[in-house]
């Protein structure tokens, strides 16, 4: 089966503060582009995991086609919608949030599918995605923490409980 670990990624991401207003609510301009960055790697996980899971909505088949294409479609939306907040959290800090393929691609940690994989190896591939996501989430809430960024640490919060609850529930079709 196709592996979905990728290395974690020691590239900064980018995160040039966008033009405007002085910013000043209590959080100083290297703490909020540290957690920028931190939410940059979360929004990219998210959005790659998002793509895999709608396309495994689209492409799964066999026996248990009808269950994995409903459950598929329960996740896909809701880490979609996830996706607008994490972006506008970014924003709110002062910086612009990535939006393009090429910088998730740099930013992700979850290796994308070469082929369309068997029912049971999408299964694996998205207990996998929903965990390096929660792995990305839960280093990005330590930085948030550690800055006193309620708002983030609160959204990541949340983001943990939704793909920590995915995972067990990916993983209980497996056993
Ligand atoms: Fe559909």
């Amino acid at each position: 089966m196709a592996k979905t670990a990728k290395k974690t990624s020691s590239k900064k991401p980018a995160v040039a503060p966008s033009s405007g207003l002085p910013i000043d609510i209590g959080i100083s301009a290297k703490d909020r582009a540290a957690v920028v960055a931190e939410l940059s790697r979360t929004l990219a996980d998210t959005y790659t995991l998002y793509l895999m899971t709608h396309n495994f909505h689209w492409n799964v088949t066999g026996p248990m086609f009808s269950t994995l294409h409903q459950l598929f479609m329960t996740q896909y939306t809701e880490t979609w919608q996830a996706l607008d907040a994490i972006a506008e959290r970014i924003r709110a800090l002062g910086h612009y949030a990535p939006g393009t393929y090429a910088e998730y691609a740099r930013l992700s940690s979850i290796a994308e599918p070469a082929a369309v994989p068997s029912a049971e190896d999408m299964l694996r591939m998205l207990v996998d995605g929903n965990e390096a996501v929660a792995r990305t989430a839960r280093r990005a809430f330590q930085c948030a923490d550690a800055v006193n960024d309620q708002p983030t640490a609160d959204l990541l919060t949340q983001r943990l409980d939704v793909h920590e609850k995915n995972a067990w529930m990916l993983r209980s079709l497996l056993a």
